[in-house]
């Protein structure tokens, strides 16, 4: 069913994916961002997420031209989909990631509720297991990484994304509406498969990613899917695709890459050490861009 979204953070580097996504499935969208989205089905409403009176109102104003047609004022929002961000460390003053990151997220899910918003998706991170941006060589504490780990960041943008989390519970416990949040693996774009024979060739630098990744394309289908499942209160969904980045088995690979990490469940064939299967049965989520169709094979 087509529903109308608000994006956030849609010309970024998840965004210019997830939104076509989006489109092509029906959906109508208007996407907030500090720089425009090239595509011409979409308009961007130039805002700074980090105002809450910007957002309050972007979230209450037509999604283009033709709403003025209707003579009724703008429609209801369905969904909003929360992107923006400072998306890692070491790109603004630590203080700066986490404030922006925090208080964006805080309007957005804010201004959502109060507006009678029922449906809220925001863009957790796999850097919630602590390891992404850790000081030094961190361990995980077991595999596979599912929802209910004891995620401890010790950066400032992981923590910004665990803050995050416990804002979208506030919220979701106050008000009764769904709030999905997804923690995100390494975003790749179609261009950069040819990065993954460079994954292959040192397996340790991609422990911080836990050797998982999520294609941008499927991205979309998940937060489609989160937009379509009604229901769920507060979750948390690991969104990464099926299979470790590497040509091994799982297990064998982290047996000689991961000694010191313990296993709290036999893993299967090639399964990522960060796992999927929450949103596989919970969302239906069915991989269209598994690696192996973009990397030439081994020899
Ligand atoms: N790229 C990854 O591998 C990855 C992994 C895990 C989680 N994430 C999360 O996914 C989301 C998207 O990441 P991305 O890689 O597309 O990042 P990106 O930086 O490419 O895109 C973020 C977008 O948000 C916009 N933005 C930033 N601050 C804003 C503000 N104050 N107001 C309005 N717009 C603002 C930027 O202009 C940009 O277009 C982020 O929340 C990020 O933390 C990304």
């Amino acid at each position: 069913m087509s529903k109308r979204i608000v994006f956030t953070g849609g010309s970024g580097k998840a965004g210019r994916h997830v939104v076509p996504y989006l489109l092509d499935r029906g959906h109508k969208v208007l996407n907030l961002d500090l720089v425009p989205l090239a595509d011409s089905r979409v308009n961007t409403l130039l805002t700074d997420v980090t105002n809450s009176g910007e957002v309050f109102n972007a979230l209450s104003m037509h999604f283009g031209f033709d709403g003025y047609e209707t003579g009724k004022g703008p429609a209801p929002v369905d969904a909003v989909v929360h992107f923006a961000a400072v998306p890692r460390v070491l790109m603004r003053p630590d203080n700066t990631t986490f404030a922006a990151n925090v208080t964006s997220t805080y309007n957005v899910i804010e201004a959502a509720v109060k507006l009678g918003i029922r449906k809220v998706i925001i863009a957790s991170s796999e850097t919630t297991y602590g390891v992404c941006f850790a000081e030094g060589d961190k361990d995980y504490h077991s595999f596979p990484l599912e929802e209910d780990y004891d995620i401890d960041p010790m950066d400032s943008y992981g923590l910004s994304k665990l803050v995050n989390e416990k804002t979208a519970r506030a919220f979701a416990m106050r008000s009764g509406i769904d709030i999905y949040a997804l923690r995100i693996g390494n975003v790749i774009e179609p261009h950069e498969y040819e990065r993954f024979p460079g994954f292959f060739a040192d397996p340790p630098s991609r422990k911080r990613n836990a050797w998982s990744y999520i294609d941008a394309r499927d991205l979309g289908q998940i937060v489609d899917l989160c937009v379509a499942k009604d229901g769920l209160g507060f979750q948390v969904f690991n969104a990464v695709n099926d299979t470790i980045t590497a040509h091994e088995p799982t297990q064998e690979f982290l047996a000689k890459w991961a000694p010191n990490t313990p296993l709290t469940r036999p893993m299967q064939g090639n399964e990522a050490p960060l796992s999927n299967r929450k949103i596989r049965e919970v969302l239906g989520f069915k991989e269209e861009h598994d690696w192996r169709k973009y990397v030439p094979a081994e020899g």
